[in-house]
C-alpha cells in the first residue's frame, strides 16, 4: 500500500495531543531523553508526521524547527494544532528523499521515518542530514527493531508486522504490513521496508558518518508493564525499536 495513501487518510487518528499509540511509551521517551537539553538548539524533524515530537521538543526550549513530511494531512494537521500553540515551527510537506537544506542544524532526529525508506532512500536521506548538521551537530533516530517482525509472529495488539514467508537476509526492501495499537484500543496501520542491522551501519558510514553510533535497543520493560498488563504485557522483553545516536 502506497505509504502517502496510509498518512493522508489516517492523519486524524494520529494526531495527539498526549501519548497515546505503544511507542509513545516505548521508544519516543527516549528519544526525548536522547536528545538532551535541547534549549536554543536548531532541529531538523524529518518524518515530522502531524508533529508530535516537534511539539515536546518546542515546550523543551528547542530552537530554530523545522518539520518536513511526506504526507499532505499530517502536515495540515500540525500546522492546524501550531496554529493553536503558537510553538514557532515551521511544517513543510516534501518527500525527505528529494529534500535539499537551505541551512545547517544542531540536531536531527528521524523518529520512524526510515521504515518507509528503501536501503538506497535511506542511504540519501544520511547523506543529506549529514550535509544538514554543523560540525558536532547529532543525528537521532528510532527505527522497528529489524530483529521485531520475524520474532513476533502473532498478528495482534499492540504491535506486529507480517514478516510471514519473508527472510531477514534474502528481502531487505521487502515491505510488511503492521498495526500498532493506541491505548484507547484503536490500531493504526504502520509499515516496515525491511533492513538488516548491517544496512543502518554501513549506511551511516557511507555517509560520511565517522564514529561509532550509541545504539539501545528499547523493549516493554517490567517496570512498563505493572503499568498497565493487559497492554503492554504481550511485548514485555521483545526487541521493539532501535535508537540510533550519532555526531558529525
Ligand atoms: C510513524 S509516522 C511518525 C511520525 C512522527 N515522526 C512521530 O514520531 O509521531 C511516520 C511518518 O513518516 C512519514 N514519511 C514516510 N515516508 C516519507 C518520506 N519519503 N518523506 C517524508 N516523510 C515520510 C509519514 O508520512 C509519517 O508521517
Amino acid at each position: 500500500m502506497d505509504t502517502q495513501q496510509v498518512y493522508d487518510s489516517n492523519a486524524e487518528k494520529w494526531l495527539r495531543l498526549a501519548p497515546s499509540s505503544l511507542s509513545d511509551f516505548t521508544a519516543r521517551p527516549l528519544v526525548f531523553e536522547a536528545c538532551g537539553n535541547v534549549a536554543g538548539r536548531s532541529v531538523l524533524d524529518i518524518g515530522c508526521g502531524e508533529g508530535y515530537c516537534a511539539r515536546e521538543l518546542k515546550r523543551r526550549g528547542a530552537g530554530d524547527y523545522l518539520g518536513v513530511d511526506l504526507s499532505e494531512q499530517m502536515i495540515q494537521a500540525a500546522q492546524l494544532q501550531e496554529a493553536q500553540d503558537q510553538f514557532g515551527i515551521d511544517f513543510r510537506a516534501c518527500n525527505i528523499v528529494d529534500f535539499e537544506p537551505t541551512q545547517q542544524f544542531d540536531l536531527c532526529i528521524a523518529v520512524f521515518l526510515f521504515n518507509y525508506l528503501r536501503v538506497e532512500e535511506m542511504n540519501r536521506v544520511f547523506a543529506m542530514v549529514n550535509r544538514a548538521l554543523k560540525p558536532g551537530g547529532e543525528f537521532i533516530f528510532s527505527v522497528p527493531h529489524p530483529f521485531f517482525p520475524f520474532v513476533r509472529s502473532a498478528q495482534a495488539a499492540p504491535f506486529y508486522f507480517s514478516a510471514k514467508g519473508k527472510n531477514y537476509f534474502a528481502d531487505v526492501d521487502a515491505q510488511f504490513e503492521g498495526e500498532i495499537w493506541k491505548r484507547g484500543g484503536e490500531p493504526l496501520h504502520v509499515q516496515c521496508v525491511h533492513k538488516t542491522l548491517t544496512d543502518y551501519f554501513s549506511g551511516l558510514r557511507g555517509a560520511g558518518f565517522s564514529t561509532l553510533p550509541e545504539i539501545q535497543e528499547l523493549t516493554v520493560t517490567p517496570e512498563l508493564a505493572a503499568t498497565d498488563e493487559a497492554f503492554f504485557a504481550p511485548l514485555l522483553n521483545e526487541p521493539l525499536h532501535m535508537l540510533f545516536k550519532i555526531a558529525k
